[in-house]
């Protein structure tokens, strides 16, 4: 579906939802709905990034077919949504090949960086301990900059054009401060009633999918926190790697390593129990690939954590430095992109609401 299709679609469903407004208090999205008359391509995009996916008003719905409205919330708005993020990615068109084939951009990039690390190892720096007896520090720090910087870059230009076609108004930090509140619990996969989601159990309400997420998202902040602390050791009190188990990258990587394993092999069980006709089907399987991705992350962190000290730790740095990069190079193509996506609308919303 073109996303000009899939926001016709949107906005026919969304007149239906704001003459009845049976769905009022279910999450953020009936509340911006009614206080518009009429919706313009930037207004659906918006209510499409806003909507979580708890699939609570589809299960609610009295028009959803054989009903000749047809409505299905979550799946049109996932459709726009879906659409929208390829529509802004930058460069244009890589988004939509990581849709199409995810699974196999995600391995081939993965087995790919992993030889070019196994050979670089060939190149053994003189001196250097742990990691950094089989990889020189400088020649990952020239790698791995502007694969961090390059991407972000990437998604900057993106959000830049979201928050113009949405009609974003002067940022304020109340708005960002608001929206971080809200991401942080997740607040609208906790269904309209706080009893949870309709994800995985058409009605049966459950926090599962919320509480993966949130084991996710705050694992991968921990790694991230670990990496920094490590860069802040290094280059402000020429602290060097490898670090002790009671040390700031330790004490933050480890459990955040756990805590991201747990959460993306919970939401991939998840999603294969769920019904894929309410999401954005074809997309199916590069969402999948992205979840397995950062499973893959954590995972090869744990594994190469616990082989240190033995003859697999340089194989071992070769894969985990390869999932890393992919999943680096990927943010702005991938499903990662929602991170960003999703923040901008919680901000477009709270800037809506206070305006
Ligand atoms: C900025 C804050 C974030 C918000 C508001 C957010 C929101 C969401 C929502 C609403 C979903 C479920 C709906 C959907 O599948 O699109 C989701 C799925 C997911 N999120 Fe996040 N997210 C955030 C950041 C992150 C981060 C930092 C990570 C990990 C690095 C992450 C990993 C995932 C994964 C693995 C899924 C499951 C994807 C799937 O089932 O297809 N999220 N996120
Ligand atoms: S999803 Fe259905 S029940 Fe809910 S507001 Fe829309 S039309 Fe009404
Ligand atoms: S699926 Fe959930 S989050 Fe999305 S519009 Fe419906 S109730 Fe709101």
């Amino acid at each position: 579906m073109q996303i000009s299709d899939a926001i016709a679609e949107a906005r026919r469903q969304a007149e239906i939802w704001n003459a009845c407004r049976y769905c009022e208090g279910y999450c953020a999205v009936f509340p911006a709905l009614q206080s518009e008359r009429s919706f313009s391509d930037g207004d659906i995009t918006q209510l499409a990034n806003l909507c979580h996916n708890c699939r609570g008003c589809y299960y609610a719905c009295q028009y959803t077919e054989p009903h000749e409205f047809a409505l299905n919330v979550p799946k049109v708005l996932a459709e726009v949504r879906h659409e929208s993020w390829k529509k802004y990615a930058w460069p244009a068109g890589f988004a939509g090949l990581f849709d199409r084939s995810g699974v196999v951009i995600a391995a081939s990039l993965i087995a790919g960086f992993a030889g070019i690390f196994a050979l670089a190892q060939g190149m053994k720096p003189e001196t250097g301990e742990g990691f950094y007896a089989s990889l020189s520090h400088t020649l990952m720090v020239a790698i791995f900059t502007p694969a961090f910087l390059l991407p972000l870059f990437a998604i900057g230009i993106s959000m830049r054009a979201y928050w113009r076609d949405v009609g974003g108004e002067s940022f304020n930090l109340a708005d960002l401060r608001s929206a971080l509140f809200d991401a942080g619990r997740i607040k609208n996969l906790s269904g309209g009633h706080g009893d949870g989601c309709n994800f995985e159990d058409e009605d049966r309400f459950s926090q599962a999918r919320r509480y993966f997420h949130q084991a996710t998202l705050y694992g991968f902040l921990l790694c991230f926190g670990a990496t920094a602390s490590g860069t802040v050791l290094h280059y402000a009190f020429g602290l060097e790697a490898p670090y002790g188990f009671i040390s700031l990258p330790k004490l933050l990587g480890v459990p955040g390593g756990i805590l991201l394993c747990l959460g993306t092999a919970g939401l991939a069980w998840l999603k294969t129990k769920a019904d894929p006709d309410l999401g954005a089907p074809k997309i199916w399987g590069g969402e999948m690939a992205f979840v397995l991705l950062l499973f893959a992350v954590s995972l090869t962190g744990l594994v190469l954590y616990a082989a240190t000290g033995t003859s697999a730790v340089p194989v071992l740095l070769a894969l985990h430095l390869g999932t890393v990069l992919t999943f680096f190079l990927l943010t702005p193509y991938s499903k990662m992109a929602h991170g960003f996506y999703r923040l901008a609308a919680l901000a477009r919303d709270a800037n809506c609401r206070r305006n």
